[in-house]
């Protein structure tokens, strides 16, 4: 993991925030290359869920949404984490995973009585300072903030930032239905930040404040639902291979009923071979009529749909893929991280899929002179309409493509002397370093067939 962390810094994919200030616990920022890359899953994200099927739309919803939307939704009352204070230095932690981290037990489904019996049975002392631990509580995750200027007693005033993109969604079915042609099955997708006031060390950027997620919410007609579970499964499935995760680094576990969130009604995780073991990268959550249910019954606006052959109305049901687009970066940095050896010393380069590389081609003058430069420039100006690409002219070749190889770009063409002659380049591959020449002209349709 330090490895990964290290190179994400050296190279500008992910930033300790604030760090001029000594940083922020679980904030970080994304670099410029790391936001190329970030925006390349986004974009694929949205063509395989979105854009590649008949069934979908896409919205944006607002991050501050009215309170009494946390209270129809639950997340006031259930999403919480079990929490210990240490009395001395006054440390927060979440008893459950100091439970499992010492004692190396599971502990969902125990209440706040038997955890902290079991904190006290064994002993547990505060892990910064040794100190006394309370007993244990629930806390909840969502952070608050205030609208307008003048901070006043009115607790109407008080809002949350929300913690999930999909209420935004839920609260505009009627809006959506009424302005689109739409028809059960359907899906609506969504792409945001959310924000949770986690407290655990993170991992990096596996555990944040505030993680984008990239979700859908999936409207079934009630008895289809464990169908179309089964249909989401599959597309996941496909999904990860088309992103180019590998599938030994993928484990999809079956959620027990009392391990669920308090809406779901079946929940398949995928978890991914991290650093630190495998753990939760994605979800998908049979969340039934829960959500539309509650939200017709706290704003008193009935979020049913016409079934246009039995002319009744009905409140569909939900089926829930969820991705964090943080872990998905984790992940995929992580599964394409390799090394092998140049002439002796150790290379480091990252095999990420070209959907998702932050540069696909790097175009290389070998010299700046002799107009080997001028042609380059050329070169890189012309494939930049339909690829994405980067000139790169400072240092030797080597090191060019050592920093190239790190950033994971798939192919580096060099224009050299040879090419003022006879209009040809080398195309350098970064897996398997082969160079081979090509003449100008058939770059395009060279790259379009390694691009496919
Ligand atoms: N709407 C369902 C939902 O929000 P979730 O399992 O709480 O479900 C979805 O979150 C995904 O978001 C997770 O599978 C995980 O990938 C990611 N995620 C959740 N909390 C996170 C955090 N604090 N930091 C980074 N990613 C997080």
């Amino acid at each position: 993991m330090d490895e990964i962390v290290s190179l994400s810094k050296r190279r500008g994919f992910v930033y300790p925030s604030s760090e001029i200030y000594g940083g922020l616990a679980n904030t970080w920022d994304y670099g410029p290359i790391g936001t190329l890359m970030k925006n390349n899953i986004k974009n694929e994200w949205i063509k395989f869920f979105v854009n590649l099927r008949e069934d979908m739309l896409l919205i944006d919803s607002a991050i501050l949404l009215n309170p009494m939307v946390w209270k129809a939704s639950g997340h006031l009352e259930n999403f919480t984490d079990p929490m210990t204070d240490c009395l001395s230095c006054k440390k927060r932690f979440r008893a459950d995973h100091l439970l499992e981290e010492i004692l190396k037990i599971k502990v969902e489904g125990l209440s706040t009585k038997d955890m902290t019996k079991l904190l006290k049975d064994n002993k547990i002392k505060c892990p910064n300072c040794g100190g006394e631990l309370t007993e244990v509580r629930y806390y909840n995750l969502m952070f608050q903030t205030k609208i307008g200027p003048i901070e006043n007693e009115d607790n109407s005033q008080n809002l949350f930032l929300r913690p999930e993109t999909a209420q935004g969604i839920f609260i505009n079915f009627d809006n959506i239905i009424k302005s689109n042609r739409v028809k059960i099955p359907f899906g609506v997708a969504q792409i945001g930040k959310s924000f949770r006031n986690e407290i655990t060390a993170g991992n990096f950027i596996f555990r944040i404040l505030e993680p984008e997620i990239m979700e859908l919410e999936y409207f079934v007609r009630e008895g289809k639902d464990m169908e179309f579970f089964e249909d989401w499964l599959s597309y996941i499935k496909k999904w990860y291979q088309y992103i180019g995760i590998k599938d030994e680094n993928l484990k999809y576990v079956e959620i027990d009923e009392n391990e669920r969130a308090h809406y779901s009604k079946r929940t398949v995780d995928v978890y991914f071979n991290f650093p630190f073991g495998f753990k939760e990268l994605s979800g998908l959550a049979n969340r039934g009529d829960y959500d539309l249910k509650r939200h017709s019954e706290f704003s008193g606006k009935e979020l049913s749909i016409l079934d246009e052959n039995t002319k009744d109305r009905y409140i569909p049901f939900v089926i829930e893929p969820s991705f964090g687009l943080d872990r998905l970066f984790l992940a995929l940095l992580c599964d394409s991280y390799s090394k092998d050896e140049v002439a002796g010393e150790e290379r480091i380069f990252l095999k990420l899929s070209h959907k998702v590389s932050p540069y696909q081609v790097a175009i290389f003058p070998l010299m700046k002179k002799d107009k080997i430069d001028d042609i380059a420039y050329k070169i890189y100006k012309e494939l930049k309409l339909d690829f994405r690409c980067v000139y790169d002219d400072g240092g030797s070749i080597g090191k060019r493509y050592r920093r190239q190889d790190e950033i994971g770009t798939c192919k580096c063409i060099t224009v050299d002397s040879l090419s003022l002659n006879d209009d040809t380049v080398t195309i350098r591959d970064r897996d398997t370093m082969k160079q081979t020449r090509h003449k100008i002209k058939d770059l395009k349709k060279i790259l379009n067939k390694c691009f496919m």
